[in-house]
């Protein structure tokens, strides 16, 4: 933060700095750093900010602190000092608590603009007024204690929070953060705003324990005002959350490998992001050289009762493998697929191998592998437009077709399809005991599974669920004397099937037989997914319906049940009549424009996914 800083407050017209740094430019510097470009690589910061200053106004008086800020050093730092603009480290607390302690003895005022998301939160503290610690009161606690303290201190209202692809890459325990260029230049500019108040008595200041946030993603600016700082109520209140929060992160991220390191691995990276049913991704990675590597794919017929016949693994693993194809352009590669013929259907077994294509452009559907995500919520009932259906009909090729439910009866008639498939879904037990194993429960995100908040619940039924998934019993009880399964079954299927633009189902030339079949349908619907991300459309698929029925036209024992197993007899017939030839249905869903969902699944890392 502090080069931006120091060049903005040079042609600010600031005439006099002491700066301070110990580090060389390195490439991690390189997305948002003032002077980090290839030409600095390796070369100690202090010197080529210092040259870039002089550069501006060659005038400046400049006093360079290599070693930077140390007990030793401290109060050389500050002599002379008529305001201290804070960029140190996030992490570095007994540096940063050293010099506050230090600016507060001297009378210094101190300026801290935070960089955090793709905003800034900013924190005066001036002389006799409340002090650094008695603010973030970071002395004598756990490392963990002043990370959590000094972030919703700094920050109260967490504005930053929520809009992450990866909300895993917030690792504080492992002191690691995203970090953007618009921050540190919001930054700069606040800052810089700031100090020119100060330094001149002009302007209205806030001061600690006033703060500020501005957040660009969000657009929004909001006024904090804790007194007491961190011992005020709210916001012991708020660490508190934020220390279950924070403890959540760090279980999901302890160890959690670094970058990937070659150009395979980042297609791995990219590509792990396909859906898959329930999030098992049902894949493994063997990587045999640069060049080639193998997936190892599995079904989940042994227990899940979604995918007896293996299609839904099947689907998925034809979505891992066009997103392979996808990531692969980025690198100027073009891969090849080839399924082992003596490989079992339950276990495919892929060879892909990667050759290098300068003429190959990159896929423009590239950047929106790891932001397409399954929305469980309700979307707009504004139609799709007819740019928007044509992206989408092109988007899976020749061999498929879309079929759509457009306008009010279809929607409804659709709805009422999936009300009583869910009907079966919440009925058989050889469901719960998937719902159980599928489900994380209090989570926003999740690694292996669904997480509760992403199914689709308002908080209160979602806790009755939560409940009653307790044990089997508790489920027959309710469905039997209380109905149990109409409140999830109006608000997870009814209403959601009337609140979308319309119902798709994608649709093959012939019939679907073979597992080459699934997978070039898991190929299309990848791409339809992700054009539909790319247009800004909201999906979610509904593929109850499609399985359900084809158990009931290939003769699948899916349940013990009896009524269960009448009931899908009757509601293949109905999805007969909506959807037209179902032996040829590849995927099916609902899509329209929404707000984007706010929990979603993970994935497993790299490293955890290689054999
Ligand atoms: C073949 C297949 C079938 C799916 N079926 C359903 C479904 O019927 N209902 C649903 O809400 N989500 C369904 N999903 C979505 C997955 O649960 C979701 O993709 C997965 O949990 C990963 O989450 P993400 O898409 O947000 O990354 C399906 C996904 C695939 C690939």
């Amino acid at each position: 933060m502090g080069g931006s800083h120091l060049l903005t407050l040079t042609r600010l017209g600031v005439g006099a700095f002491h700066i301070a740094d110990f580090d060389v430019f390195e490439l991690a510097n390189f997305n948002r750093q003032a002077g980090a470009s290839v030409s600095h690589l390796g070369r100690p910061k202090v010197d080529v900010l210092a040259e870039m200053a002089l550069d501006i106004n060659p005038e400046l008086d400049i006093q360079r602190f290599p070693e930077g800020v140390t007990r030793e050093n401290l109060s050389d730092f500050f002599t002379q000092v008529d305001l201290y603009v804070d960029g140190l480290d996030f992490f570095a607390f007994e540096a940063r608590r050293m010099v506050f302690a230090q600016c507060a003895g001297q009378g210094i005022p101190a300026v801290t603009a935070a960089p955090l998301g793709i905003g800034v939160a900013l924190l005066n503290f001036l002389p006799w007024r409340m002090s650094f610690e008695d603010y973030f009161r970071l002395a004598v606690q756990s490392e963990d204690e002043q990370i959590i303290r000094f972030l919703l201190g700094l920050s109260p209202r967490m504005l930053q929070s929520g809009y992450l692809v990866k909300p895993e890459s917030v690792d504080l325990a492992n002191h690691r953060g995203p970090s953007t260029p618009m921050a540190c230049e919001l930054c700069a500019g606040v800052a810089a705003t700031e100090a020119l108040k100060i330094l001149l008595h002009r302007g209205k200041v806030k001061v600690a324990p006033w703060g500020l946030q501005f957040d660009a993603y969000r657009n929004r600016l909001v006024t904090t005002w804790r007194p007491g700082g961190n011992r005020n109520p709210i916001q012991k209140l708020a660490l508190i959350l934020a220390r279950k929060q924070f403890m959540q992160v760090r279980n999901t991220t302890q160890g959690a490998p670094g970058a990937p390191n070659s150009p395979l691995e980042s297609i791995l990276d990219a590509a792990r992001w396909a859906p898959s049913g329930d999030n098992t991704q049902p894949w493994r990675f063997e990587i045999v050289d640069d060049h080639h590597f193998v997936i190892h794919g599995h079904d989940t017929r042994d227990w899940c009762v979604y995918d007896l016949e293996g299609h839904a693994s099947q689907l998925a693993i034809g979505a891992l493998m066009e997103s392979i194809a996808i990531a692969a352009s980025q690198f100027k590669r073009r891969c090849h697929f080839h399924r082992r013929p003596d490989s079992p259907e339950e276990r495919p077994v892929i060879d892909v191998t990667l050759s290098e294509d300068p003429s190959l452009s990159p896929d423009p559907l590239y950047p929106f592998l790891p932001l397409r995500s399954v929305n469980r919520r309700p979307y707009q009932t504004r139609p799709l437009t007819s740019r928007e259906k044509s992206a989408l009909e092109a988007s899976t090729g020749r061999q498929f077709q879309i079929h759509w439910l457009e306008g009010w009866k279809p929607r409804l008639d659709a709805a009422r399809l999936k009300f009583h498939n869910a009907w079966l879904r919440l009925t058989m037990p050889e469901a719960y005991k998937v719902h159980r194993r599928v489900i994380e429960w209090n989570a926003r995100y999740s690694e292996d599974r669904i997480p509760d908040r992403a199914v689709g619940l308002d908080p209160g039924t979602l806790k009755l669920m939560r409940w009653a998934m307790g044990s089997w019993q508790r489920i027959e009880f309710l469905n039997r004397w209380l109905a149990g399964t109409w409140l999830p079954r109006i608000e997870m299927d009814w209403l959601l099937g009337i609140f979308c633009a319309a119902h798709f189902a994608i649709v093959a030339r012939e019939p679907l037989r073979t597992v080459q079949d699934y997978l070039d349908g898991g190929r299309a619907l990848q791409r339809f997914w992700l054009t539909a991300t790319s247009l800004g459309l909201q999906l979610q698929p509904e593929m109850t319906p499609v399985i359900f029925s084809g158990y009931v036209r290939n003769g699948i024992a899916f349940t013990t049940n009896e009524p269960v197993r009448r009931e899908a007899q009757r509601l293949a017939e109905e999805f007969e009549r909506l959807y037209r030839s179902p032996e040829h249905i590849v995927f099916a869903g609902r899509i329209g424009h929404g707000k984007p969902a706010t929990a979603r699944s993970l994935r497993k890392h790299l490293q955890s996914l290689q054999v």
